[in-house]
């Protein structure tokens, strides 16, 4: 997957392309970033790429000139189409699915925004998606646009080397994931549940879908609606539901009976 990225702060990006997934999947071609300046694209020797806003109010806003300049000349520059995405808090919030849908094209072209924003031409007319992340006014595009990325590349075939299984991380399914824990067995009087320790695979399963279930109950009820969720797991959680209405804890499982 080609991705570009349209940003006046070009060296953010630095840091977090630099290590770990995202290096790794750079390095084994299974993405390729370019970023590109969008002050290459001003007409005037300070290189302005903001003005006033119409009708006055604080602060400055990005011009629509370099905007719609960069992205004709970025799209041109390689044969896949792309989807061009606004990164905006006004936009649709980045979810698993959102993430999934960006991942299933074959190019995507980021705009990063600075200062108030950007001209709403740019919004109506050179932008195929907006995308937020999340309901809170961040500086700039560029965090956001990182995110998208991470989360992108995540998705991308081969990016996790076999180490990672989507399937059962949090939001997979509509369902969080269930509690994990490592050694040692017991740490300041704190132990790893018992099944964890039986080797018994079946039951290590069970308990870890039951899990997932009350976790998601506990702490994300709005996406239980949505989930996956065989009848007698919905009926189960009820059960669950009435035992222990408000209080329960995610981590522990009522007995049936
Ligand atoms: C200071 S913000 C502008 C916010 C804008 N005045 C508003 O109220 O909607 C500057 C830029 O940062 C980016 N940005 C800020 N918060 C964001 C978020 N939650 N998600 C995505 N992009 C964000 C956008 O590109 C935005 O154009």
């Amino acid at each position: 997957m080609r991705i570009d990225v349209l940003t006046l702060f070009p060296g953010i990006f630095a840091g977090p392309l630099d290590e770990s997934i995202l290096r790794r999947a750079l390095e084994a071609g299974l993405i390729d970033i370019a970023l590109h300046d969008l002050r290459d694209w001003a007409t005037d020797k300070h290189r302005t790429v903001d003005d006033y806003t119409f009708g006055g109010g604080p602060g400055m806003l990005m011009k629509p000139e370099p905007l719609f300049a960069a992205v004709e000349a970025v799209r041109a520059l390689h044969e896949a189409p792309a989807v061009t995405v606004l990164l905006t808090p006004q936009g649709q919030p980045l979810t698993r699915d959102v993430a999934a849908e960006l991942a299933g094209a074959p190019r995507l072209l980021l705009i990063c925004g600075r200062y108030e924003g950007v001209d709403e031409r740019v919004r109506e007319h050179l932008v195929d998606r907006e995308v937020s992340a999340g309901d809170i006014v961040l500086s700039g595009g560029e965090l956001p646009a990182l995110m998208l990325i991470d989360a992108v590349t995540r998705l991308v075939p081969g990016a996790l080397g076999g180490r990672g299984s989507l399937d059962e991380e949090s939001f997979e399914h509509g369902l969080l994931e269930y509690p994990q824990y490592t050694r040692p067995a017991e740490f300041r009087g704190w132990a790893v549940p018992d099944v964890l320790l039986s080797g018994n695979h079946a039951e290590i399963e069970r308990w870890r879908r039951r899990q997932r279930l009350l976790r998601t109950r506990a702490r994300r009820p709005d996406l239980l609606a949505n989930a996956h969720l065989t009848s007698e797991e919905r009926a189960w959680l009820e059960t669950q539901l009435e035992t222990q209405p408000d209080t329960l804890d995610a981590t522990e499982e009522r007995p049936l009976d």
